[in-house]
């Protein structure tokens, strides 16, 4: 029986918007990974990055997964990176089902140069230097994201696949 669901994908995937959906169809709780850490630490995000520097961030989010695998019901939103760092994913689809949601990289361009979210990783760049990281960053991440139990494509209907995917995961 799998008690917890692990969203897994790059910045501005929609992680945490179609978790909640996930986890309200489900009727499972849920987390969102970076504000879980932002609320262990006291810190925000790029408050964490500026002060005490990306490694540390980075144990932060092996400790939430290693924390998080002792909860029950849960659809998590992880963190972008947090899949691709140590042994992370291991610990990951050890814990639960791993659900990629993919999207290409003019996609996520369009994604977060209109979000708000402050992220530290793609602060100060322009459009192009943008999709530079992006297209770069993704080559490096999709070998551990391709490693989830389901891809779930990111764009048109996604709430209604995701749940309908999990779902014949879970039986
Ligand atoms: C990061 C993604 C961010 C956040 C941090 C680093 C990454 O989360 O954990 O800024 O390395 O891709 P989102 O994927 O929710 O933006």
């Amino acid at each position: 029986m799998t008690h917890r669901i692990f969203l897994i994908g790059f910045m501005g995937s929609g992680k945490t918007t179609h978790g909640k959906q996930l986890a309200r169809k489900l009727g499972y709780s849920f987390v969102d990974m970076d504000q879980y850490i932002e609320g262990k630490t006291g810190k925000s995000i790029p408050q964490i990055f500026k002060e005490n520097g990306e490694a540390f961030f980075r144990r932060k989010e092996t400790q939430a997964i290693k924390e998080l695998k002792g909860d029950k019901n849960l659809v998590i939103a992880t963190g972008g990176g947090a899949p691709c760092f140590g042994d992370n994913m291991d610990l990951l689809k050890a814990a639960g089902l791993t659900v990629y949601l993919h999207l290409s990289p003019g996609a996520l361009l369009n994604r977060l140069k209109n979000s708000k979210n402050e992220r530290p990783l793609m602060e100060g760049k322009t459009e192009q230097e943008m999709l530079d990281t992006i297209t770069a960053m993704l080559a490096e991440r999709e070998p551990f994201y391709n490693r989830a139990d389901l891809i779930v494509d990111g764009m048109d209907n996604i709430d209604e696949r995701l749940y309908n995917s999990v779902v014949q995961k879970l039986k």
